[in-house]
């Protein structure tokens, strides 16, 4: 048979990065092999996500591309799925203006994926299969990852705390936690497979197991993946202030492969801001936990966030609360966003929006403030000896390997090629804002 190729493009978080690895895992046993180029293959899938309106304009800008390699090649199966297309509105869009799209499925269905590319091959006709609900937590799905040395698991999918501003309770559904066998039964196969770094994945992990009634928490489970031969690295993504135990801080003492970084987001640093977007903590407690954090690990642990900017009713002095806080805190990274309006939640309601232009001049002033932080933190990295996990070439320049810190922090430095997925200990030569220099040792 001729070979067939797929190519997957993948927009949104790491649980829609996992699902693009588990799609690929089932187009690979389907017989179908992957492409870089599009123009190659008989299945594009377009895995969206519909946190922000950017990643929605960014899905219909690759989707209009694709009109005319189906006029190319009408034999060409097109599907899309992911977050975006949990919201009826979406379907109807691409229903009316997207006529080359074949299949249109959504979070809980993608293990149909293979059973829908058959009737569309059999039959000749478009298929929407979208399910409004969950209908149990899948197991057993293969996966193609990404890296052969670490590798995403998720841990709980969905989520049920209803942030006013956020789409994801909308398109993942209600939280559920995956079983604490399945999971660990799944990081010692990856274990066995040459698998050094597990990376737990779920929106909010603290609350592992908590809505299902298990026995064991999210912290039982960090213990029992730590004495699991063969993984060097736990990390762990995303943890909600809220939720954030006593029991999981104390493991970042105990736990020796329980990686010395938390991604804490905190969204603003105005507790009047945070009950409006129902995060159900106060900045007092927010900073409580970091000062336990830090405690803990001696001050030693790299913390990152996530910042909102130009939430509804965000007064100048709420976002100076929230420089505040970034000054107080010092994160070694952030990811921060403009606010954006999403179709269905509470916020879309609220009728004290922030003008773009003032949500722009905020955004830059923390931007300032958070690379001030970062480059003081890392300045601190020089003369240390790191533990670095190596990841591959670096992107601007060949010569370099690249790779992480056990805090997250990118390093680059030379070194061979045969370094590569193994840990190799680097002393730090210069800290950069955005990355770290060093040689090896
Ligand atoms: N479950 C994670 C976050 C998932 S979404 C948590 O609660 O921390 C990732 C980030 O996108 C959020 O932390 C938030 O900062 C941002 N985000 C979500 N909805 C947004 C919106 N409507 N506008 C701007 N940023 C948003
Ligand atoms: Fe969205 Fe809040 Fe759930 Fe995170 S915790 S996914 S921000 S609703
Ligand atoms: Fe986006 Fe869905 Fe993730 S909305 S951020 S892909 S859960």
């Amino acid at each position: 048979m001729k070979d067939r190729f797929y190519y997957i493009m993948t927009f949104g978080c790491q649980m829609n990065e996992h699902d693009s690895e588990i799609m690929a895992g089932m187009l690979e046993e389907m017989g179908y092999r992957e492409t870089e180029k599009r123009a190659e293959a008989s299945i594009i899938v377009i895995n969206t996500c519909s946190i922000r309106d950017n990643a929605d304009k960014r899905f219909f800008g690759s989707l209009g591309q694709l009109k005319r390699l189906k006029r190319e090649n009408p034999d060409l199966i097109v599907a899309v799925c992911g977050c975006m297309m949990q919201q009826q509105h979406i379907i109807d869009a691409i229903k009316q203006k997207y006529s080359w799209v074949d299949i249109v499925f959504g979070t809980h269905n993608l293990h149909c994926l293979p059973e829908l590319i058959n009737k569309v091959i059999n039959d000749r006709q478009k298929i929407v299969d979208v399910w409004d609900e969950h209908r149990g937590v899948f197991e057993g799905l293969p996966s193609k990852r990404k890296y052969d040395f670490k590798a995403l698991v998720n841990i709980t999918y969905g989520c049920n705390n209803f942030c006013t501003y956020c789409i994801v309770p909308y398109t993942r559904g209600r939280e559920r936690s995956r079983k604490p066998e399945d999971i660990l039964s799944e990081v010692r196969e990856l274990a066995a497979d040459g698998v050094k770094e597990v990376m737990l994945l779920g929106q909010n992990v603290n609350s592992y197991g908590i809505a299902d009634g298990f026995d064991m928490d999210f912290a039982d489970l960090i213990y029992a993946i730590n004495e699991i031969e063969g993984i060097e690295r736990i990390r762990f993504m995303t943890s909600h202030p809220k939720d954030l135990s006593d029991k999981l801080i104390g493991a970042f003492r105990d736990c020796d492969k329980l990686a010395n970084h938390i991604h804490l987001p905190v969204q603003a640093g105005s507790s009047k801001v945070l009950k409006r977007m129902n995060r159900r903590y106060t900045r007092e407690d927010y900073l409580e936990l970091i000062r336990k954090l830090r405690e803990a690990t001696d001050g030693t642990i790299a913390i990152t966030t996530d910042i909102i900017v130009g939430f509804p009713g965000e007064t100048e002095e709420d976002f100076s609360e929230t420089l505040s806080l970034m000054e107080e805190v010092k994160y070694d990274s952030a990811f921060t966003f403009l606010y954006s309006i999403r179709k269905g939640t509470p916020a879309e309601k609220y009728e004290d929006q922030i003008p773009e232009e003032v949500k722009h001049e905020r955004f830059n002033r923390l931007r300032d403030i958070l690379d001030a932080g970062m480059a003081d933190n890392n300045k601190k990295y020089e003369g240390r000896i790191e533990k670095v996990l190596v990841e591959g070439s670096s992107k601007t320049n060949i010569k370099t390997l690249t790779g992480r810190t056990e805090s997250m922090k990118i390093v680059n430095f030379y070194g061979s090629r045969d370094m590569i997925g193994k840990i190799v200990e680097v002393r730090i030569t210069e800290g950069k804002t955005y990355s770290l220099v060093g040689e090896v040792i």
